[in-house]
């Protein structure tokens, strides 16, 4: 409960993450050493150790932190990463930059905004996470009460802790101090703290607008403006909010925009956030990790549970996540499985905050092997462990199946996704392909007529329209996004 209300205070120490950790292809050197093992202890700038501790105490923080500069050279601060935040990767398992880091730091060090579109697990915290602390290194002064000068926005509190813990890692050794705001914990001590201003402030828009509202958080001074998972949060369950957020943002600031998926209709809509953007896709934008192993099973409603069983007890000892479409549906798998004998935990928006903790922490941790949960975990959930992802049931938002299936081959990992199709979910199938312009290989089931017609077509991948809603199909809600009015445009 504590580290949910004052998490700014508690830094973790990621120097020692575990080993094992793969890196991006084309990574030549180690991991997980100590900071400075490769090619020895990191120089400063100061050569002579200054052994008068003393004269350091007293000294102004300011000069301290001047001559502590890190004089190091790595593939980052080529890119124009500050040595002080710079240094914190190697620790980290982040050596050599990813694709989207490559292609979209230098643009953000220079003070562009940016629209970055990367595969799943490729690194995109990074990639707007450094460069933006480069920024906030250079400004040298307090922030003043109740203000923020980043503000990074995600649409799940799980998310939210998430960014937060990486952006603890990044800057670790430097003054930069990183607040997060979700609902489920506490206003007061949000408030509180709030008092005092802070440099990055990462929130979910709803706990954020509250806070607005209580006059505890001002966003006149905000520079900097991420939206993570920037498609969902233009889409219509946060436009509202997120208009509301942006009048308040100072029309001069740095907006970056960052999703492994960006349907065409989202990224005009996106445009309006944007001036002058530079626009960064690493593949085709919508396209799933390159590593899973992605299968489809037709199978009938009733036997999904039988069948789930089926592949779980081949992998006992493997992480899985499993995605239901209900809360209702979700917690009754859960307590299904559990019955089963599998060590389970369930995370949906029926949980109290304490128990989506909980669950996310034993599974990080492997305690419990499988998590059944709803689209609250599809996005931006970093479990490097996880192999397997179970679509128990197809997202209704098709680009969620992107999302929920990049939960696994995360950083150049391998992993596998099962979906499986019921009869009644042939038009959702039908619209994940379309979205991601690909075909999912049957692997067990018999395909319903409706879909064999679909493959034979050469599929949406063939570039033919889907025929609508066919047999059986269930018709999928209207999905249109809203316009941001004209006050929140930006010329
Ligand atoms: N350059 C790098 N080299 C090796 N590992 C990296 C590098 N950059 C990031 N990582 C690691 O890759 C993993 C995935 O990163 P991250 O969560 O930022 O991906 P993402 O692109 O935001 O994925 P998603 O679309 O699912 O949100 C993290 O564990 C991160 O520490
Ligand atoms: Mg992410």
């Amino acid at each position: 409960m504590k580290d949910s209300m004052t998490n700014e205070t508690s830094r973790p120490n990621r120097s020692g993450k575990p080993a094992g950790k793969p890196r991006f292809q084309g990574q030549s050197h180690g991991q997980n050493k100590p900071r400075g093992e490769h090619g020895g202890k990191p120089h400063f700038r100061n050569d002579k150790p200054n052994t008068n501790h003393r004269r350091m105490r007293a000294e102004p923080e300011e000069k301290f932190i001047r001559r502590a500069i890190p004089e190091i050279d790595t593939p980052f601060t080529r890119m124009g990463i500050d040595p002080r935040v710079a240094i914190n990767l190697e620790g980290l398992g982040i050596e050599t930059p990813s694709p989207i880091q490559e292609k979209s730091i230098p643009g953000i060090v220079a003070g562009r905004d940016l629209l970055g579109l990367a595969q799943t697990g490729t690194g995109k915290t990074a990639a707007f996470g450094l460069p933006m602390l480069t920024r906030l290194l250079n400004i040298g002064r307090k922030p003043e009460p109740r203000t923020c000068r980043a503000l990074i926005l995600a649409p799940t509190r799980e998310l939210a802790t998430q960014i937060a813990e990486n952006i603890d890692a990044y800057a670790v050794g430097t003054p930069i101090r990183q607040f997060r705001v979700v609902g489920g914990a506490s206003i007061n001590v949000q408030v509180m703290r709030m008092e005092r201003g802070v440099d990055v402030l990462i929130a979910t828009p709803g706990r954020l607008i509250d806070l607005i509202e209580r006059g505890a958080v001002d966003l006149s001074q905000t520079q900097y403006l991420v939206l993570d998972e920037a498609d969902q949060m233009l889409d219509i369950g946060f436009i509202h909010a997120l208009r509301r957020i942006a009048k308040m943002l100072p029309r001069e600031r740095q907006t970056l925009l960052f999703s492994a998926t960006m349907p065409k209709l989202m990224e005009e809509l996106a445009d309006s956030y944007l001036t002058d953007p530079l626009k960064v896709a690493v593949n085709p934008p919508g396209q799933a990790a390159a590593k899973i192993e992605q299968g489809v099973h037709f199978v009938n409603q009733g036997d999904k549970a039988t069948l789930l069983a089926e592949y779980l007890s081949k992998h006992m000892n493997e992480l899985a996540i499993v995605f239901g479409r209900t809360k209702h549906g979700s917690e009754k798998l859960s307590k299904l499985l559990e019955k089963w004998g599998y060590k389970v935990a369930a995370i949906h928006g029926n949980k109290s905050q304490g128990q989506r903790e909980r669950a996310l922490a034993g599974f990080r941790a492997g305690e419990t092997k499988v998590l059944v949960a709803t689209d609250v975990a599809a996005r931006g959930i970093d479990i490097p462990e996880v192999a397997h992802v179970y679509n128990y049931d197809l997202p209704n938002v098709p680009e969620n199946y992107v999302h929920r299936i990049g939960r696994t081959a995360r950083a150049g990992r391998d992993g596998r996704a099962i979906a499986f199709c019921a009869p009644a979910e042939i038009g959702e199938l039908r619209a994940i392909e379309k979205a991601m312009k690909a075909q999912i290989p049957v692997v067990g089931g018999e395909v319903p007529f409706e879909a064999s017609k679909m493959r034979e077509r050469g599929g949406p991948a063939g570039g033919r329209p889907a025929a609508p809603g066919g047999q059986g199909a269930r018709k999928r809600p209207a999905r249109r996004p809203s316009r941001a009015p004209k006050s929140t445009q930006r010329a």
